[in-house]
């Protein structure tokens, strides 16, 4: 597997220090992980395009926009077009993921594909080769600083074992309850990118703290 991913997520941010908290951990973080939410696919509401474009402005990271909106189809490709490196939108709420994987990729963006707490993988691991991310929700999607829920990896053992049968160049991503004492039992589940709101940013060094997710992946 290659080295392992960490993407601090925003959500933990403060909120009116955006530009800040991102620039926190430059140097440490592969990818900043945003998290989109309309109060409608999930009963939170966070931030939409006017805040990425901006923000997109003021970072070198590369951007991880994970979509938990009604409608992708209407929406995912304007985060392509403002510069996101990764754009995920939920499997629950696309017509056709394939499809919108492929506009994604034709608008300049990685294509991630998300899965919540109680949506099975099996039925979509044929769709993985039109993928470059596969998001695997260890929380129900909504809210950060939730519990990590173990039993969640089953899938994430699933997607390992298609995605080395296939030769797929995906990454498995993780969001949800990761922390410094259960990013390890992730990795070993066999994801290879993992995101980070509570861990991080509760942290009062955010940077020092992604370092440690880093070396607890073990990888
Ligand atoms: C929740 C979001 C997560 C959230 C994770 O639906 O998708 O990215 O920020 O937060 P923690 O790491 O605190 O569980
Ligand atoms: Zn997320």
């Amino acid at each position: 597997m290659p080295p392992p991913i960490i993407a601090p997520s925003i959500l933990a941010a403060d909120f009116a220090r955006l530009a800040e908290e991102a620039r926190a951990v430059e140097g440490a973080a592969d990818w900043l992980h945003v998290d989109v939410m309309d109060n409608h696919f999930v009963p939170n509401l966070t931030i939409g395009l006017p805040v990425v474009q901006s923000l997109i402005k003021t970072s070198t990271l590369p951007f991880d926009v994970h979509l938990m909106i009604e409608q992708p189809e209407r929406w995912s490709i304007g985060y392509a077009e403002a510069g996101a490196y990764n754009v995920t939108f939920h499997v629950e709420a696309a017509d056709d993921p394939v499809a919108l994987a492929k506009n994604l990729r034709a608008a300049g963006s990685r294509a991630g594909l998300a899965i919540d707490r109680d949506t099975p993988v099996e039925p979509y691991l044929e769709l993985l080769p039109h993928f470059d991310t596969l998001l695997i929700m260890t929380i129900k999607a909504g809210f950060g600083g939730q519990a990590f829920m173990p039993e969640l990896l089953d899938k994430v053992r699933a997607a390992r074992r298609q995605v080395d049968a296939g030769h797929l160049e995906l990454r498995i991503e993780v969001d949800g309850g990761i922390a410094r004492d259960t990013i390890e039992a992730a990795a070993e589940a066999g994801a290879d990118a993992f995101v980070a709101g509570t861990a991080v940013y509760a942290s009062a060094d955010p940077a020092a703290a992604v370092r440690a997710l880093r070396q607890a992946a073990g990888r």
